[in-house]
């Protein structure tokens, strides 16, 4: 069994205490991972802060020549990389390499990116007083990047927060999600490999207490970047200071299908917005509102196709859907869908646990009020209610804590246009399912779904300090 250790200041370190890390699948021991203790963290922070100069010294071309080997390294180690995500995150192999694809995009992105980090120029002459006077703006690192990442894409999600870091010249402290460290210290290594100096990256993992509030509440730490739930957000940006913070806290993501459109190109596209990864993803598809008009064939196909889905190990190419992160998941799930069950939501396939994985569940006619309507399930659950209008579907969506991304379906520009003005969410998606991401595109949301946006290049604004320089000519 592999003993993992922390990676502090460019070296591997052996830490005093230590958890076993399990298959979320099988329940099989994995590792053993290293628990940090204040003073591992203490070290980590130390060295980051140390490296900001060496990084902040670094020409652009060189922080991209070392994201490019990293994307580099990992195509080359693309199997691996997709082994350790199915063994620690039970995501379905043929999805973890869809991840891994998407990892080393990231990557290239940020490669690019460090190169057009720049200003503007201002001219200061608009205003009386200001005349022979040339002002422009650069862009300077922040310095130390405190990251704290989920379980769910345990590589792109480090990804988003690690690449624009280093393409900005900052340096990072990261604490991965204590469910999947593993592929944290894959990255740790490779970035070594690429020629990463040392303690510009630091990987701690060890209780979010201890770990991620030491990170989160230290002066030398310049920003915070969290993805996860609400609530550990919510606690980040009250302990942080004025450290910047961004925080993208996840959703109940919703589609509207307006009449008239083709269901048999978009019910797919649907069911793999629910289902993929288990529905572990912020932007899972969670609630359809359908026009009454298309209501009942909509479902018909909708239940056909998660008929179809293949649960089981994830290992297996053939796997469409495999176990949630923690066993304890499973009873929540299932309390919510017993809850909703008592409020007279029809179950239309699933509902239950099979060794040890909850089935695709499809719930119609779920009230608004219910958990599996108005919280983040987080699991292979959705919910599809049917709608008069297009209207009332955007009331439905709007009316929820979250505001991530939103779908709709429709085959009349305005209705599209007046949706994308009246939807309460960071994206609008037309035609397609809110679960539509790629890695440049601007990314976060509204309400309790968090502040700030990634995607690397908005990311590298949020990582980086404005300075205006003024130069009197007079
Ligand atoms: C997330 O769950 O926030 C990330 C979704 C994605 O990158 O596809």
């Amino acid at each position: 069994m592999k003993q993992q250790r922390l990676f502090i200041n460019g070296e591997w370190v052996e830490a005093s205490a230590s958890t076993e890390l399990k298959s979320p699948y099988s329940g099989e021991p994995i590792a053993q991972i290293p628990a940090a203790t204040i003073e591992d963290v203490d070290r980590a922070i130390e060295a980051a802060y140390e490296a900001r100069a060496v990084m902040a010294a670094m020409p652009a071309h060189k922080r991209a020549a070392i994201l490019e080997k990293l994307a580099l390294l990992m195509t080359e180690r693309a199997e691996e990389a997709a082994g350790i995500l199915a063994l620690e995150a039970a995501k379905p192999v043929t999805t973890a390499m869809a991840e891994v694809q998407r990892t080393i995009q990231t990557y290239k992105f940020a490669a690019e990116e460090a190169k057009r980090i720049h200003g503007e120029t201002i001219p200061l002459d608009a205003a009386p007083g200001g005349e022979g006077r040339i002002a422009y703006t650069t862009r300077e690192p922040l310095g130390v990047i405190g990251a704290i990442t989920p379980f769910n894409f345990p590589l792109n999600l480090v990804a988003h927060k690690v690449g624009p870091a280093i393409a900005a010249g900052n340096t990072i402290v990261l604490k991965p999600a204590g469910q999947t460290p593993l592929s944290a210290y894959f990255i740790a290594e490779l970035l070594h490999e690429a020629g990463l100096p040392a303690g510009a990256l630091n990987v701690v993992t060890g209780s979010g207490r201890l770990v991620g509030d030491r990170i989160v509440t230290d002066d030398r730490v310049s920003m915070i970047t969290f993805t996860g739930s609400p609530g550990v957000g919510i606690g980040i940006r009250a302990k942080a200071g004025l450290k910047r913070v961004t925080l993208e806290l996840g959703s109940n993501a919703a589609v509207i299908v307006d009449k008239g459109v083709n269901l048999d190109k978009i019910v797919p596209r649907c069911v793999t917005g629910a289902f993929s990864n288990q529905g572990q993803v912020c932007i899972s598809l969670q609630r359809v509102y359908v026009h009454e008009d298309e209501y009942d064939r909509f479902v018909e196909k909708f239940v056909a196709l998660t008929q179809g889905l293949v649960v089981g190990d994830p290992l297996d190419p053939a796997t469409d859907l495999s176990a949630l992160i923690a066993p304890e998941e499973n009873a929540r799930v299932l309390q919510w869908i017993e809850e909703a069950k008592e409020q007279g939501t029809v179950v239309a396939i699933g509902g239950e646990v099979r060794d040890g994985v909850l089935l695709p569940t499809v719930l119609l006619n779920a009230d608004q009020a219910l958990k599996v309507s108005c919280q983040e399930a987080f699991a292979p659950i959705v919910v599809i209610n049917k709608v008069s209008s297009v209207d009332e579907a955007i009331g439905h969506v709007n009316d929820s804590r979250f505001g991530l991304q939103a779908g709709i379906y429709t085959d009349h520009i305005h209705t599209a246009l007046d949706a994308a003005d009246k939807l309460h969410v960071g994206g609008v998606i037309i035609n397609d399912i809110p679960t539509f991401r790629v890695d440049h595109m601007p990314y976060g949301g509204v309400k309790e779904s968090g502040i700030g946006r990634e995607g690397i290049k908005y990311a590298v604004e949020e990582m980086t300090e404005m300075k205006l320089v003024i130069f009197n000519r007079n």
